[in-house]
């Protein structure tokens, strides 16, 4: 059985919730139950579609990875991001495209970028029972218009307007709030001031939560490291390393199959 949302509401204030990405059943298997929540991130388009922004990745594509996780995994809580454009068009592109990643997907909860631009869909959805995640501060399906990857909400006005947007989501009906790339006076602020769990990335030790990329925090991508992530394994020097082993066992006809 799942990991229920009403156990993770509950943990706000009491246990920091654990959570990372997972993108296909093999990854799913080998964090279920280890960490409290998976996200089908976005990030997909970058970390496994090789594309240079998250903006790419489609719905079918969210749909189909989802079904892998959700294969993969029994125990963990799973939510699936909404893809670029699957939800900013109309409320009903965001409740056909959710209704998609938990009915075909298999997931509980879907995660959206935005405050007030997409507080409409946030009430519709919860409306029909699809629980929400928001997701402010760094937001990669914006890249466009914030040209970088870099902290946010830096200075009193934006940080102001990003606790704003925090209580407009948390209003429309969002249960949870992912918190990326803001000063960690202002994550603590905002975690303060909603009664719903926040998920920090890059966001500091005062979030109700914390999220890492599959592939940052297993070192996958040997020589890229963005700054808020979390290394634990160098796992993709490991990889070449026993990839060079096995190679050499071939050519030295020491490894054939009994
Ligand atoms: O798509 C993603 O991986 C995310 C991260 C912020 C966790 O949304």
């Amino acid at each position: 059985m799942r990991t229920s949302l009403n156990a993770l509401r509950e943990m706000k204030g009491k246990t920091p919730i654990s959570a990372l990405t997972a993108y296909d059943a093999t990854q799913a298997a080998l964090l279920d139950g280890r960490v409290d929540m998976l996200l089908v991130g976005d990030s997909l388009s970058m970390v496994i579609q090789g594309n240079d922004s998250t903006l790419p990745v489609t719905l079918d594509e969210m749909v189909y990875h989802t079904r892998l996780v959700a294969r993969g995994s029994r125990k963990s809580f799973l939510v699936a991001d909404m893809p670029f454009l699957s939800y900013q068009p109309s409320v009903e592109d965001a409740v056909r495209g959710a209704g998609r990643l938990l009915k075909e997907g298999g997931a509980q909860m879907v995660k959206l970028e935005g405050g007030t631009p997409v507080a409409a869909q946030v009430r519709a959805l919860a409306g029909f029972g699809i629980p929400v995640m928001g997701h402010l501060g760094l937001t990669p399906q914006h890249i466009n218009a914030l040209g970088g990857y870099g902290k946010q909400a830096k200075d009193e006005l934006s940080a102001d307007l990003l606790l704003k947007e925090a209580q407009v989501l948390a209003d429309a009906g969002a249960s949870m709030l992912l918190l990326e790339n803001i000063p960690h006076d202002l994550a603590g602020r905002v975690s303060a001031s909603l009664t719903i769990p926040t998920i920090g990335i890059g966001a500091g030790p005062r979030c109700d939560g914390q999220i890492q990329v599959f592939h940052d925090v297993f070192g996958l991508i040997p020589d890229f490291q963005p700054r808020h992530a979390v290394r634990y394994m160098e796992g993709g020097r490991e990889i070449q390393e026993a990839a060079q082993r096995y190679a050499a066992d071939v050519r030295g006809g020491k490894l054939f199959s009994p």
